[in-house]
């Protein structure tokens, strides 16, 4: 069983210990999973066929872990027959957040509510102030902010002029959300965030991390959208109302393990690679 672990190579600086554990795990599964950096691959369409090069002219790989945020690398991986997790569909839907809220509106899977900016802005606030304004493309909450009066607004709206937007209620416990680690149909663990300095409980941003027991109710609501979506590994992370209930709030594609790991010793990795081998082997690959 042949794999890629893709990485933009920048980021695999980031993540040496990350990739490490996965080629470490990876040997003693008998995975054959190698590191390829993104400017590394270059691909055609020719002939109404995608056809995918290395530089290094390597053995295509049966499957491919893409650890890039780049849904259409990934679409073009699976069109050359490459098995991909995430797959190009959840790459797609997690990375847009218009487009995640309004498939699990379909769901009834309960969120704030909002108003999205595709095309022309909107002249005025259309959320009693402070409300929340993000990007749909944005990560690490680096492009999520709060509007508390009109100068702001239109301040953003110069600063993202031409970009889709979300315009959504705050959450009534700023500061704090829950990711749910999923592998496959299976929850593995559940992680609070919070942030004593900012509304923003990302990690990335200085939040910090503890173990959290997913109750009953809340399990429940997480397997419902888990059923609908075929993931691979993905965070599913919530806000909460103001009776302490989940509120959706976005996919992550490309999730990291640090929070995790911090307050639990589930070896993700390890069990991300056995999901894989085993659909691999679903799939009729056997080697
Ligand atoms: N509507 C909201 N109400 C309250 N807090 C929010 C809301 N939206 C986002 N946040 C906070 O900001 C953080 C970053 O927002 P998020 O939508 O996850 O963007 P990113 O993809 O950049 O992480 C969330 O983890 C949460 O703590
Ligand atoms: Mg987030």
């Amino acid at each position: 069983m042949r794999g890629w672990l893709i990485y933009h190579r920048l980021d695999a600086e980031r993540n040496a210990a990350f990739i490490d554990w996965f080629l470490e795990e990876s040997r003693s599964l008998n995975i054959d999973l190698q590191l390829v950096y993104t400017d590394s691959i270059h691909i055609t369409l020719r002939n109404g066929k995608v056809v995918i090069h290395t530089k290094e002219k390597q053995e295509l790989p049966d499957f491919s872990i893409v650890r890039t945020i780049d849904p259409l690398l990934t679409a073009q991986l699976e069109q050359a027959g490459i098995i991909c997790f995430n797959n190009a569909e959840i790459a797609a839907l997690a990375n847009d957040k218009i487009k995640t809220h309004l498939e699990l509106a379909k769901l009834s899977i309960p969120m704030v509510e909002m108003q999205f900016q595709t095309n022309v802005p909107l002249p005025h606030p259309p959320l009693a102030f402070p409300f929340v304004w993000k990007t749909a493309g944005g990560r690490g909450g680096k492009e999520v902010h709060l509007v508390e009066n009109d100068t702001q607004y239109q301040v953003l709206q110069q600063q993202y002029a031409n970009q889709s937007v979300l315009l959504q209620q705050l959450a009534p416990t700023p500061g704090k959300d829950v990711r749910v680690f999923v592998i496959g149909k299976e929850i593995i663990a559940a992680v609070l965030r919070s942030s004593q300095q900012d509304f923003r409980a990302n990690y990335s941003l200085g939040g910090s991390a503890s173990f959290y027991t997913l109750n009953i109710e809340e399990r429940q609501l997480v397997q419902r959208i888990v059923n609908h979506y075929d993931f691979g590994f993905v965070g599913i992370d919530f806000l909460f109302d103001e009776n302490g209930s989940f509120l959706f709030n976005e996919i992550e594609d490309v999730v990291g393990s640090r929070t995790l790991s911090e307050v639990s010793d589930v070896n993700v990795v390890r069990l991300y690679l056995e999901f894989i081998k085993k659909r691999l082997e679903d799939a009729g690959c056997t080697q």
